[in-house]
Formats: C-alpha cells, sequence, structure tokens
C-alpha cells in the first residue's frame, strides 16, 4: 500500500494533537510514566473497558505497588484479584513478566522492543505502549481503535475491504509517529477512537479530520 503523503501525514498530526488538547480524557495512567504502572494499565486495558479498568487498576496498584511486590506475590492471589476483568490468563501473564524482570533485568522493565516481546504475553501493541508511555520513545500502537481510525482517514472503504491481516496497519501507524510525540499522539489516537470516530455514529459532522478522510470523501 503506497504510504500516505507527508502533507496529509503533518495535517493529521497536526489536528490529532489540537483535538487532544481539547478533548483529553483524565485517566490515572496518564499521571505516570513508570513503566510498571503502565504495564499494569495497558495489560488491564487490552480487553477491558476504561471504566471498568480504572478502579481495579488502583487497587492492582494498592496492593502490589511495585514490580517487586507483584513478582513477590503468588498467582493465585493475581488471579483473584483481577477475576472480575475477565480474560483470566492476564494476571498470570502479568505475574510472569514481573518475576522475569525481577529475575534478568533487576526489576527494571526493558526499553527496547526485542527485550520486551521476550516477556511473557507482551506483543508488539504492549511493547509500543511500554515503549512510547514510559520510556518516551518513537513507537507506534495498534489496537482496535487505530486500527478504524486509520482505516476510516487513510484507506476509506473500498481500499479497507481489501486489505489482508495487521501489516499495512502497522506500517501506516509507524509512520504517523511525530517525532518526539508519540506519548500524546498515542494517547490521542486511543481517545479519538474511543470518542470520536467510534464505531458507531462517529462524529463526523464535528471532525477535524474531515477536510482528508479517505471514508467522509467516499460517501
Ligand atoms: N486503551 C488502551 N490503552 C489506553 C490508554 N493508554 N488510554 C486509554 N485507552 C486505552
Amino acid at each position: 500500500m503506497r504510504p500516505p503523503s507527508r502533507d496529509l501525514v503533518r495535517r493529521f498530526q497536526r489536528r490529532l494533537l489540537a483535538w487532544y488538547a481539547h478533548h483529553r480524557r483524565d485517566l490515572p495512567w496518564r499521571h505516570t510514566r513508570q513503566p510498571y504502572r503502565v504495564l499494569v494499565s495497558e495489560v488491564m486495558l487490552q480487553q477491558t473497558q476504561v471504566d471498568r479498568v480504572i478502579p481495579k487498576y488502583r487497587e492492582f496498584l494498592r496492593r502490589y505497588p511495585t514490580i517487586h511486590h507483584l513478582a513477590r506475590a503468588r498467582v493465585e492471589a493475581v488471579r483473584r484479584l483481577w477475576y472480575p476483568l475477565g480474560y483470566n490468563i492476564r494476571p498470570v501473564r502479568l505475574h510472569a513478566i514481573a518475576r522475569e524482570t525481577v529475575a534478568r533485568y533487576g526489576g527494571r522493565l526493558p526499553d527496547d522492543a526485542a527485550a520486551l516481546r521476550r516477556l511473557p504475553g507482551i506483543g508488539r501493541y504492549t511493547a509500543g505502549a511500554v515503549l512510547s508511555f514510559a520510556y518516551g520513545r518513537d513507537a507506534a500502537v495498534l489496537d482496535t481503535n487505530v486500527r478504524r481510525v486509520l482505516g476510516r482517514v487513510f484507506l476509506g472503504p473500498r481500499r479497507l475491504a481489501r486489505v489482508r491481516g495487521e501489516r499495512a496497519f502497522w506500517d501506516l501507524a509507524e509512520v504517523l509517529v511525530p517525532r518526539g510525540r508519540a506519548y500524546d499522539f498515542n494517547q490521542a489516537l486511543m481517545d479519538f477512537g474511543a470518542t470520536w470516530c467510534t464505531p458507531r455514529k462517529p462524529k463526523c459532522p464535528r471532525c477535524p479530520m474531515r477536510g482528508f478522510c479517505a471514508t467522509v470523501a467516499a460517501f
């Protein structure tokens, strides 16, 4: 797939960051850059809605305030605390990550993608989130919200129907990250997908991307 022009990339970046300055959600994990806290929030958010994650994130960190506390815990206790969030392989993996990080890295989560992805259950998404949110690296993130936004704005319905797999979306997500601004940009993409460019009834009439959105142009 042809990458978007530099001009389009810049417009999207500028507009998204401007939108975020007004519409950002104040979420507890946006008050920290601690890699462990970022990791806990992102693992919780992978399959669970923000509203349900917030109280559990706070409870989890009260019980296990550092990666060392989590590594020392019994996995059964971690599972019990996590239980109402569902998808209960996640606490087991998080616990394994904590143990491995303490054993191998003295408790400091790695700051490179390859080492992060060798940890249990850390895929490209979680690695990108830790790198951009905790370490300020120019890494991309792609989840279902981000994929929907990028597909709508940059591809539109016809090209979207022909895309198979994730590769094209990751390539796009990487091209879009503005240098030095990955933290805000990635948080913004998530809020934009969750609150504006929603699956049903997106806010197209008030959308800052409508002037160049491939989906708006197709209708
Ligand atoms: N979903 C996944 N990560 C998120 C984040 N950092 N903020 C809001 N929603 C998210």
